[in-house]
């Protein structure tokens, strides 16, 4: 109930508008985001790098449909790659189509994301597509493996385990020899296209993550869940995949004690940092996805208004 709800506040322009105008929001917006700015994003990423993590990059935002919105994204995320590659950052960027012009039309998102990728391809850097919505799995797969048709091969796409398509979408990716990243999904989706249990959403990746591990290309093994971590690393065990085979992902801000074992433990761990000025449905989808975030942020609304002194020495959410 709290999820659906948060993720429908994550819709809506009128909670939109209240929450970004609060001071605990950003505060708290802080903890996943590191910034507004490309310069914030890159302190993030150079500091994620000397803890031994690799990066992947997103500007925020979606659902963009005016041109000139679409272009500005396209421009900053060329960018992004320009600083990459200036600054010897081990490090790609992850986009949403919807952010570059995929609501506007088919044509006019391939000829937005054209300059991207050939700068992506002369500074040898990848691109992930990230999923959105189920409404949009289709043509995301679609333009992808247009790109892909095409001769682009440094493009990669998610895939969600909540979705009852994604193990065959995943045979489909290993047959091309994409590189794939596995997540759980983080959208509200209908009983129609989405396994609506926890323990089903678990064992279709459980089930994903064999195939992507054993037979895929580089797969992106994106979860905080340490159960799935667990079983990533027994399944790659027993069947011989070497570490350097597959990656971990996981967001800025969550589970750093996880990314930082694993690293040591001699795993490739990349982190997903986002920036930019929109970052209220980003923040909603995080609060969604762990209730122990809405107590944080509702432990700062109480600190910051007058009965905050009720509150003053509360024990801080570290993870
Ligand atoms: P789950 O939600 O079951 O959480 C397991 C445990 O992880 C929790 O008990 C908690 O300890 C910790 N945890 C998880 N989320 C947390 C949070 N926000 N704050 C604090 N702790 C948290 N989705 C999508 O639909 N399309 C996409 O393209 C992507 N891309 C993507 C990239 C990367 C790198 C990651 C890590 C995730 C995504 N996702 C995504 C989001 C994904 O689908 C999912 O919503 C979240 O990763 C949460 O799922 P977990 O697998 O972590 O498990």
């Amino acid at each position: 109930m709290l999820r659906e709800g948060l993720i429908y506040l994550s819709q809506s322009s009128t909670a939109k508008k209240i929450v970004t105008q609060a001071p605990f929001a950003r505060s708290m917006s802080q903890r996943f985001v590191p910034g507004e700015t490309v310069e914030a994003l890159i302190e993030a990423a150079q500091k994620a790098n000397a803890a031994g993590l690799k990066v992947t990059a997103n500007y925020l935002g979606e659902s963009v449909h005016s041109e000139e919105a679409a272009h500005t994204a396209a421009s900053v995320y060329q960018r992004i790659l320009d600083m990459i590659a200036a600054r010897g950052l081990d490090g790609n960027v992850s986009l949403k189509f919807t952010q570059l012009g995929q609501d506007i039309g088919e044509e006019f998102l391939l000829d937005n994301l054209l300059p991207i990728l050939e700068t992506a391809k002369k500074k040898d850097l990848f691109i992930r597509f990230d999923m959105e919505s189920s409404e949009h799995t289709q043509s995301t797969l679609d333009d992808f493996e247009k790109l892909w048709t095409e001769g682009w091969r440094n493009i990669g796409v998610v895939l969600q385990s909540y979705l009852f398509r994604t193990a065959a979408d995943a045979e489909r990716m290993i047959e091309l020899g994409t590189r794939v990243r596995l997540c759980k999904g983080a959208y509200v989706e209908p009983p129609e296209v989405a396994y609506q249990k926890a323990e089903e959403v678990d064992e279709n990746f459980l089930r994903v993550m064999r195939a992507l591990l054993s037979r895929g290309n580089y797969p992106a093994i994106a979860t905080h869940d340490e159960r799935m971590i667990r079983a990533t690393l027994e399944h790659a065990k027993t069947d011989g995949v070497g570490a350097e085979r597959f990656e971990f992902q996981m967001l800025h801000g969550v589970r750093r004690d996880v990314q930082q074992e694993l690293v040591d433990q001699g795993y490739n761990v990349r982190v997903y940092i986002p920036f930019g000025e929109y970052w209220y449905p980003y923040l909603m989808r995080r609060l969604a996805e762990r209730p122990a975030n809405v107590l944080f942020m509702a432990g700062s609304i109480v600190k910051e208004s007058p009965l905050g002194f009720l509150w003053p020495n509360r024990k801080k959410n570290v993870q």
